[in-house]
């Protein structure tokens, strides 16, 4: 197309629904850079209020490994581990009762976000709330416990920098190393949906509006 046939109000939109700045981690899965820092005060609103109903708290693995990371959710299932397995339940353990809605601004975050990243039409059911404060860590692993892999992944990233490590298909593959920022979303699925990640132990530092901490948001569909 020529661009004298090409409109002020389509280069508007296109530009509009552009992320300020793409990053291909590897096939299937990139990271838009910002991509949620406009909605940061409304997720910080949301957050708290799901928070003061569905606390921080720190899970422990079937092998009996007590999390660095604090963790809560919101959605119709959360995502949680203790001696029995991993796995997805409609209710608080902590509190016996449902966790807290996914608000408005989650899922339409998580939606643009993966459309963005190639995924149109993602309703996330469940997120996954992790807490890192200086020192926490997550090893490697693969997000497997929902039903099926059709949806992708999107991940929001809050407070303190981190490092991703963003690896293969293979527990083997070496993981690549992706400094990752205070509002920066990652999108992975097809090609990349099982692909192993993880996070570097947090550096200690204070983040100018959420303090001493890293918060990250990981949207998906688990039923
Ligand atoms: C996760 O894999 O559950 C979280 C990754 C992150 O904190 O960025
Ligand atoms: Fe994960």
């Amino acid at each position: 197309m020529k661009a004298r046939g090409f409109t002020g109000s389509l280069f508007d939109e296109a530009a509009a629904a552009a992320p300020r700045y793409r990053e291909a981690l590897a096939p299937g899965a990139v990271l838009l850079r910002g991509f949620a820092l406009d909605a940061e005060k409304e997720l910080r609103k949301a957050l708290d209020r799901i928070v003061a109903s569905a606390p921080f708290r720190h899970m422990v693995t079937p092998g009996g490994y007590r999390m660095s990371v604090a963790m809560t959710n919101c959605g119709e299932f959360g995502w949680i581990t203790d001696r029995r397995g991993y796995r997805y339940d409609a209710l608080d353990p902590e509190s016996g009762k449902p966790w807290p809605k996914l608000p408005a601004v989650f899922l339409d975050l998580a939606s643009r976000a993966a459309t963005a990243g190639g995924y149109p039409g993602f309703v996330p059911d469940a997120c996954l709330i992790n807490r890192y404060e200086p020192g926490a860590r997550l090893s490697l692993h693969q997000d497997r416990n929902e039903k099926d892999f059709d949806a992708p992944i999107v991940s929001v990233s809050l407070g303190l920098p981190a490092t991703f490590l963003f690896g293969g298909n293979d527990r083997s593959d070496r993981p690549r190393r992706v400094p990752i920022r205070h509002g920066d979303v990652a999108v992975w699925g097809g090609p990349s949906r099982l692909a192993f990640h993880g996070i570097a132990p947090l550096k200690e530092a204070k983040h100018e509006t959420m303090g001493r901490q890293r918060i990250n948001l990981t949207l998906r569909r688990a039923r």
